[in-house]
């Protein structure tokens, strides 16, 4: 069976999507739409591809879709998902799922009434080199894993938890064997952060134009818990990029240390070790890389070394053709919004906050 894709909202993070439609067997791209005319003929014309809409129930209603990307900025993700969820198509959302979990529950619930798959596209921890990490973490090469600790690209620490903070969260999720529960701080310009300083995130970063909907603060520090007493920390704070972008897990076990990090010259994504746990510099020994075959990149003869979304679209396809969940579909695919709302929840509480979480509304809501 050939799986017929289309794609909504044809800017930046569209050209993954279709990179790797077109890059999957079994899986053809079909349609696109945007609002914007340029953006769709550009992105279409990149990939050959002649059906083209501005509407999006228009192309969900001529077009006989197995699959959607969700490309647009966050407000706009639940009612296209919930859209097309209503016309059978399945859904490949970008993240963050949506700008809060009442509007996340709603996609979840209008997909799993539909019987089509929700998945939310964290595609790092589908990447081969943060699958060989899992297995060299869980073979215990780092002795017991300890902690994580991520920190953000450098943009106001609110607008952050939904870009990159996000990912994080799934990646914390994904080493940690599950997240059980948030604590965090935040501030904004040196203050605690209070209901004053609540705004909306094209207020909070000027120099992203994404909609990330209201956030708060432009520092935080959060403290995951993960499964048999691990823990994730994550620092978001405002720098300028100094030698690229530090985006990437730091694994800290009992035994050793795994860094998963883009070379600052090329942005493609590399492993290294270092057989010591944390302690004095002077008795570190030296980083050594762990470089895996250029087999283990190879998707229809290709190698895609970086973070692509065809990892992704992979698990999704592969769900789809095999009857399965994908792997951040269903419940799996709020965890890493539910962490957004909890590390509001525990700064305005004062106290740990636990997942899944009751109050759905959320939290910067008064
Ligand atoms: N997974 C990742 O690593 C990753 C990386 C970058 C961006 N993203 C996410 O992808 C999403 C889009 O980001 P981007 O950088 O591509 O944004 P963008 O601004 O470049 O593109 C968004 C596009 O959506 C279009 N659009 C707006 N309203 C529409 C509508 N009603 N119907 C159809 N199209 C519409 C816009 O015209 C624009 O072309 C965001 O949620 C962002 O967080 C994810």
């Amino acid at each position: 069976m050939i799986l017929r894709a289309g794609i909504v909202g044809c800017g930046g993070i569209s050209r993954r999507h279709a990179a790797a439609y077109d890059g999957l067997e079994d899986v053809d791209l079909v349609a696109m739409c945007d609002i914007n005319r340029d953006a769709l003929n550009n992105r279409a014309d990149e990939y050959g591809v002649s059906n083209r809409y501005t509407d999006y129930p228009e192309m969900f209603a001529n077009e006989t879709l197995d699959i959607v990307s969700v490309c647009t900025h966050a407000p706009l993700h639940a009612p296209i998902a919930i859209a097309a969820a209503k016309v059978g198509i399945h859904v490949l959302c970008e993240k963050p799922l949506s700008i809060d979990l009442e509007t996340a529950d709603q996609m979840v619930a209008a997909c799993h009434d539909a019987g089509v798959h929700l998945a939310v596209s964290h595609q790092f921890r589908f990447t081969p080199l943060f699958r060989e990490a899992k297995s060299l973490v869980d073979s215990g090469k780092i002795g017991e894993l300890r902690s994580i600790r991520e920190v953000g690209k450098g943009r106001e620490a609110g607008f952050e938890l939904m870009e990159m903070g996000v990912h994080y969260f799934d990646e914390m999720d994904f080493f940690l064997d599950g997240i059980s529960w948030i604590q965090a701080h935040i501030t904004y310009q040196g203050h605690d952060v209070t209901d004053a300083d609540i705004m909306h995130s094209s207020e909070l970063c000027k120099t992203d134009r994404r909609d990330n909907g209201i956030v708060a603060g432009d520092t935080m520090l959060v403290h995951i818990g993960g499964a048999n007493s691990t823990y994730g920390i994550m620092e978001l704070y405002q720098r300028e990029p100094r030698h690229g972008w530090m985006m990437g897990p730091h694994l800290l076990g009992s035994e050793g240390q795994l860094m998963i990090k883009p070379n600052p010259q090329t942005g493609i994504d590399e492993m290294w070790y270092c057989p010591f746990d944390v302690s004095f510099a002077a008795h570190t020994p030296v980083w050594e890389q762990i470089e895996l075959d250029t087999s283990a990149f190879l998707i229809s003869g290709k190698a895609w070394k970086s973070r692509h979304t065809i990892w992704s679209a992979q698990n999704m396809r592969d769900a789809i053709l095999n009857g399965n969940q994908p792997e951040l579909g269903g419940r799996n695919a709020l965890t890493s919004l539910e962490c957004v709302s909890a590390t509001y929840a525990s700064h305005f509480s004062g106290t740990k906050v636990r997942l899944p979480l009751e109050k759905r509304r959320h939290p910067l809501t008064k």
